[in-house]
């Protein structure tokens, strides 16, 4: 492969094509000298960390809508960021948003650090999210890759070894084929590329601007790059969900700060384990005595395991807990707004 003429065709394909998204600043604006705001840069970057761009779109509209600076970000209180961040998952990037966000208003003025290593000294901002601010906003050299640049690579170079032990030499190869020419627009136009075309199933071979270049499209099966090392399932775990009702409101409760969704609106639950919870274990189990009726089940994937809630609600009264609208619910992580959506909906 001639590594400068794939550069050419993938940023050629870029220029005709990029995706327009809220965060970027497209490459004809680019080319004029338009510069993109670190603030966006980097609130996007961590939210699709967390899922894709249809999904994390609105959240990034709505959080620039109501916090349009970093500033405005920081003085912001937790709990209003934490509501405003459910539904994205995974809790602790939001908190770590808020440590870096005042850290930025706090110690630098406002301003973003404008290199990778200025912007990884951050609290909360890590190795992905410093290399992608910094290429995309400030225009450096540096090597950005995430799950989709690391597909791109593995099809790229037809690299046998599998993920995860793969990473390391992923990301050299990606190195090999970052210049000073672009850094910002080459980033993006591999995180297109790797959406859009070079897709996990069902790669578009037909449509890639760099399919000449491309040893895994060579063996005739570009679709099973990456290699995997083969894994066990997702361990399974079991838990109970109280719907307490009081007319229109529903009891919530506030997880402990630290763990697994820390510090988050929940539904009162049972602890999470390996075993089913038999009948008599989920009303012992339970925040109050009540008259609780079986209202279904719900799945739920968290990255590390799956998780089925078994639903109970009643009608009645509890001490510590928050009585909230059933307007009100979206504040929740999705887990417990599935859970409470369902249990509210089966009828007991
Ligand atoms: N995925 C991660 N970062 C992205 C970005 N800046 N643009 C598009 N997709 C992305």
């Amino acid at each position: 492969m001639n590594p400068d003429q794939l550069r050419a065709q993938l940023l050629a394909w870029y220029d005709a094509g990029a995706r327009d998204l809220p965060w970027r600043v497209g490459p004809k604006d680019h080319a004029a000298g338009v510069k993109a705001d670190p603030y966006r840069v980097w609130l996007s970057e961590v939210m699709l960390q967390q899922t894709t761009v249809p999904h994390a779109t609105p959240y990034f509209l709505k959080f620039t809508a109501r916090w349009p600076t970093v500033e405005d970000l920081a003085a912001e209180d937790d709990g209003e960021v934490m509501a405003a961040w459910a539904g994205l998952g995974y809790y602790a990037r939001a908190r770590n948003l808020l440590a870096c966000a005042r850290a930025v208003a706090g110690e630098h003025g406002g301003v973003f650090p404008d290199t990778e290593a200025g912007l990884r000294a951050l609290p909360g901002l890590g190795a992905y999210t410093a290399a992608a601010v910094a290429a995309i906003a400030f225009d450096e050299a540096t090597n950005v890759v995430d799950g989709n640049v690391e597909r791109v690579a593995a099809r790229l170079f037809a690299v046998e070894a599998p993920l995860p032990d793969a990473k390391p030499e992923l990301k050299r190869l990606a190195a090999g084929l970052v210049r000073d020419h672009r850094p910002g627009d080459w980033a993006q136009a591999l995180m297109d590329l790797g959406a859009t075309v070079c897709r996990p199933k069902q790669p578009l071979c037909d449509r890639c601007p760099v399919s000449a270049h491309c040893a895994a499209l060579k063996t005739g099966a570009p679709e099973t790059y990456p290699r995997k090392t083969a894994k066990g399932e997702r361990p399974h775990r079991y838990g109970v969900a109280y719907i307490l009702t009081r007319g229109d409101a529903v009891a919530l409760v506030r997880r402990p700060p630290k763990g697994l969704l820390g510090g988050m609106l929940a539904l009162p639950t049972s602890e999470w384990r390996a075993e089913r919870w038999s009948d008599a274990e989920a009303l012992a189990a339970a925040p109050t005595a009540a008259a609780w009726r079986g209202a279904g089940e719900v799945d739920h994937g968290f990255t590390h395991f799956t998780l089925t809630l078994r639903l109970l609600r009643a009608e009645g009264l509890a001490e510590d807990v928050i009585w909230t609208p059933r307007r009100g619910l979206d504040a929740l992580p999705s887990v417990f707004l599935k859970a409470a959506r369902a249990g509210l909906a089966n009828l007991l």
